[in-house]
This record gives structure tokens, sequence and C-alpha cells, in this order.
């Protein structure tokens, strides 16, 4: 690849395409992440970079990539990015948006219902073969029907999660910044601007808010305590949107009842407590994991590297 330049991906991502993938200008693949890179004598030939979510790309990857043009995120989240570092250098960022919200929507309901049914304790009991027969009391759970479903973030995914929650006969309450009027339309939610109102209030609440320095820890110890007893918990979102410490002594201490958790703040390590604790339903980062919804964030991932390549604008540019 003498005078080439290159694009960097990941290994796995090839096994989604089937194809080798091609680039404007005849640029060549090299198969490997953002923090190893092509190795030293071709760093300056990296173009383009798709990284993974779980990849960071800040200050060290743009330092050893001075012709870097675009980082094409692998994902809908940017919290692995340096945004402001990328693009004071003049540098495009783009993600991959809609082609994974039905999928994630479809996985925070099988959370919902996970931790609404026990499902993790059903599990253990009928694995260990000491269960003892059918009691009218045995592992009752929260029905659906007419509760009320708390949305953190009236985005895509939010919106699709309170459409579908629509359909168990759920009642959904929103809160976000601004107000949604796809939330209200399509999920005939009502907004409350007030965090601590909605968390009272709500028999489930469903994180939906992209981790920004605003949102970070933004379910404390203290707004866990202010969530309804008994109320249950999901996330789909990103894990430092939460405290986990506080999250393990709320289920520990009953306050919550059940918790559904697909992120975590510091992946891979899942915390022993949430492991352990059996009123926890802990998965790992599948939100997105359909063939379908890879497939096509790939696409979407690739095609905005080439567009930027090419000198168009990018399809999915990330906004502000
Ligand atoms: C994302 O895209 O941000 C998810 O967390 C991984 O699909």
């Amino acid at each position: 690849m003498s005078e080439q330049s290159i694009v960097l991906v990941a290994p796995e991502l090839l096994e989604l395409s089937g194809a080798a993938p091609e680039w404007p200008m005849g640029a060549a693949t090299a198969f490997a992440s953002p923090a190893e890179g092509p190795g030293l004598e071709f760093n300056a030939r990296v173009v383009a970079v798709v990284p993974l979510v779980s990849q960071a790309v800040g200050k060290p990857e743009l330092d050893r990539y001075p012709a870097l043009r675009v980082v094409a995120n692998y994902g809908v989240g940017t919290d692995n990015l340096d945004i402001a570092s990328i693009r004071s250098r003049g540098i495009e960022v783009t993600n991959t948006p809609d082609v994974l919200t039905d999928a994630t929507a479809d996985l925070a309901i099988a959370l919902l219902l996970a931790a609404a049914r026990r499902l993790r304790e059903g599990l253990e009991l009928a694995r260990c073969g000491e269960w003892d027969g059918w009691r009218p009391t045995q592992l009752l759970g929260m029905g659906l029907q007419g509760k009320v479903l708390g949305i953190l973030g009236a985005g895509r995914i939010g919106v699709a999660t309170a459409r579908r929650a629509r359909a168990f006969g759920m009642e959904i309450v929103y809160w976000d910044r601004s107000a949604s009027s796809r939330m209200e339309a399509e999920a005939g939610a009502t907004r409350h601007e007030r965090l601590e109102s909605l968390l009272a209030l709500s028999d489930i609440v469903s994180v939906h808010v992209p981790l920004t320095p605003e949102t970070e820890g933004m379910l404390d110890a203290e707004r866990l305590a202010a969530m309804k007893p008994g109320s249950i918990l999901v996330n789909t979102a990103r894990g430092a949107v939460l405290d986990q410490a506080a999250v393990a002594e709320a289920l520990r201490s009953g306050h919550l009842a059940g918790a559904g958790l697909d992120v975590f703040e510091n992946e891979p390590e899942i915390p022993a407590e949430l492991r352990e604790l059996p009123t926890c339903f802990v998965l790992p980062h599948l939100g997105s994991a359909t063939r379908e919804a890879r497939k096509a964030m790939w696409e979407l991932a690739a095609a905005n590297a080439r567009a930027v390549l090419s000198g168009s604008e990018p399809l999915t540019p990330v906004i502000a």
C-alpha cells in the first residue's frame, strides 16, 4: 500500500459486509483499532477511521493520524469521541442513528418485561432442579396494564420504546430538556419538566438519554430515592448515567423491585453486586445486537466515510 490512503476498520465489521469495502480513490482498508493503527510508517496515510463505541478517539489518536478527514463512528452514541478536538482539526464526525432504533427499543422492552416478570429468578428456579411445583404466590411480578412508564430522553429510541409500551397498555410520561411533538403524538405521552416528579409517578423508568456532562450521574442516590417504592429501572443508554453503587443499594433495600441493565460505566466490567443481585437482570450491551441493525450500522458508517472522502456531505453528521 505504498502511496495509498488508508481507512481503519475493526476486523469484525468485515464479517457483516461479506466483501472487502471499497473506498474512493482506491484507499486501502486496514483492519485495526484507532488505538493501534496500521503501524508507524502507515499512520500518516490514515484518512478515515470507523471506531466502535468501545474505542476512544481523542487527542492521542488525532495526533497519530495527521491526514484524518473523517471519524465515522460505528454507533449512535458518541461519548467515545472527543468531538471538540475532532472538530477543532476540521475533521468530520458522523454516527449511525435510525438504523438501530428498533433493535434497541425491542431490547429495552425485553429488559422491562424481564425485570417486571422476574425472569432471572424464574430461570434460576427452573434451572436449579429444586422447583417444587406451581404455587399461587410464586415469583409474583408487576403487571404492565395501566402502569406508568417514565421515559428519560425523547430521542428516537425513547419514542420507539414508548410506542411499544403503549401496546402493553402502559401510560407514558417523559422527561427531556425540550418538548417532543413526536413523543406526544406517537405515544400519547405527557412531559414532566421536573425529573423528580416523573420519578415519583413512574412504575417503570427507562433511560434513553445520551451520555453527556449534563446526564452523567443523573440518576444518583437522591434521585433513585425519589423513585416510587417498588418501581423498576431499565437502562439501554449508557451506564454512567446511573450511580451503579446506588442502584445496587436501592435493589438490595427493596426500594427498587427490579432493574434491567444492558450498559455499564466501565465496560466490559459489570459490578459484581449487580451481577449477583437476583432482582437485577444484566446483559452485555446488546441493544443494537441484531444481524439487521449491525449490518445497517456498518453500511451507514461506511457510506458516511465514503461521502466525506469523495468530497460530499456525510449522510448522518453528528449535529452540535
Ligand atoms: C450505540 O450505538 O451507541 C450503541 O450503544 C451500540 O449500538
